[in-house]
């Protein structure tokens, strides 16, 4: 068993019912998007986000709160899931990216403007269900997170312009794009169990710890080759993103190093080759592993988020997650 397996397997029957859910809830009537939405459902991800939901879910409430409340839950995870993969439709158009999870990534095969409509397309839909089922608390707490997230592309795009990274910038963006939607998958997942005030801000600050490390340890896996992860290697680079591993060797860097990083970067559309000395830059200073260490901070501080409640297979489900999300390889 894969320790993804291993870690869905304590809601294994919840994930069964949510998928058979997701397949009737998001139909369309329209063959031009029936198309685009059957690629995308067949190049559907790891699914860590709804399983958060789920799994936090679980945490919060006992067999017989989870019979009452399962619904609420499934409509929370498909409301996550789907602004997470509207984001992806579009931010492969923004990063012009050709390749997402190994495949053709939706605008190389329709275009960039058919991709941009089966994001609305999608985000539509699962409001509107969200709405007609009047979840109203969940579909109000989510949003949020989907503002902060074009937030976050809207910085790192004017900081891609700028080439000007700060630490404090990077984290602001990093914490913006990514671990906000964390955060707000696993608070889902209590707001579903109607757990309290206090429980539904610790679950926000556990997921938002959690997506922080999940971000860099998406930074880092970019070093990585196509064939690994299913995307461009170091596209971050090429795209200008100054992420962790490159920012750590900058703040180290001497003064000249650090105009000659900077000025190839800025020259990198012209001139794609520079990429080349950047990344061995990153690679012989110790970027990854700096990068690495400053994941496993944000890891430890989600694990020490969960030490309040007892021990149990969902509690053991969560906390193996977070060591799943340090140790990817893809
Ligand atoms: C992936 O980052 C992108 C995101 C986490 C967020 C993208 C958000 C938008 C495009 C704003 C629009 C939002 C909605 C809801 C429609 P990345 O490019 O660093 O990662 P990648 O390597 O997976 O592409
Ligand atoms: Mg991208």
């Amino acid at each position: 068993m894969t320790s993804l397996n291993r870690i869905k397997a304590p809601i294994n029957e919840q994930i069964a019912q949510y998928d058979k859910k997701v397949s009737s809830w998001l139909k369309s009537d329209s063959g031009a998007i029936t198309n685009i939405l059957t690629y995308i459902h067949s190049t559907r991800g790891k699914g860590i986000r709804p399983l958060l939901v789920m799994l936090t879910h679980s945490l919060h409430t006992t067999q017989e709160q989870r019979e009452l409340t399962n619904d609420r839950c499934y409509i929370g995870a498909m409301l996550i899931e789907m602004i997470h993969t509207a984001s992806l439709l579009h931010d492969d158009v923004v990063d012009e990216a050709y390749v997402r999870r190994g495949k053709p990534s939706a605008h190389a095969l329709w275009r960039s403007h058919n991709a941009v409509l089966a994001g609305d397309y999608i985000l539509a839909k699962s409001y509107s269900v969200g709405l007609k089922l009047g979840e109203y608390d969940i579909v109000r707490y989510i949003t949020q997170a989907m503002e902060e997230l074009c937030d976050g592309e809207f910085l790192q795009s004017s900081q891609s312009e700028k080439l000007k990274m700060t630490r404090s910038i990077y984290l602001d963006i990093i914490y913006k794009k990514t671990a906000t939607l964390i955060g707000a998958s696993s608070a889902t997942g209590a707001i579903a169990a109607g757990a309290t005030k206090e429980s539904i801000e610790l679950m926000k600050s556990f997921g938002d710890n959690l997506g922080m490390a999940f971000q860099i340890k998406d930074d880092i896996l970019d070093f990585e080759p196509t064939k690994n992860t299913g995307k461009s290697n170091c596209a971050d680079i090429r795209e200008r993103k100054i992420t962790l591993p490159l920012l750590t060797v900058l703040e180290e860097a001497t003064p000249s190093e650090h105009k000659k990083i900077i000025s190839l970067l800025s020259n990198i559309r012209n001139k794609p080759s520079n990429a080349n000395y950047i990344i061995d830059s990153v690679m012989n200073g110790g970027g990854i592993e700096k990068a690495y260490d400053v994941m496993q901070q944000y890891i430890t501080a989600a694990k020490s988020q969960l030490s309040g409640y007892a021990d149990s297979p969902i509690k053991s489900a969560l906390l193996e997650l977070c060591d799943y999300i340090a140790d990817r390889k893809k």
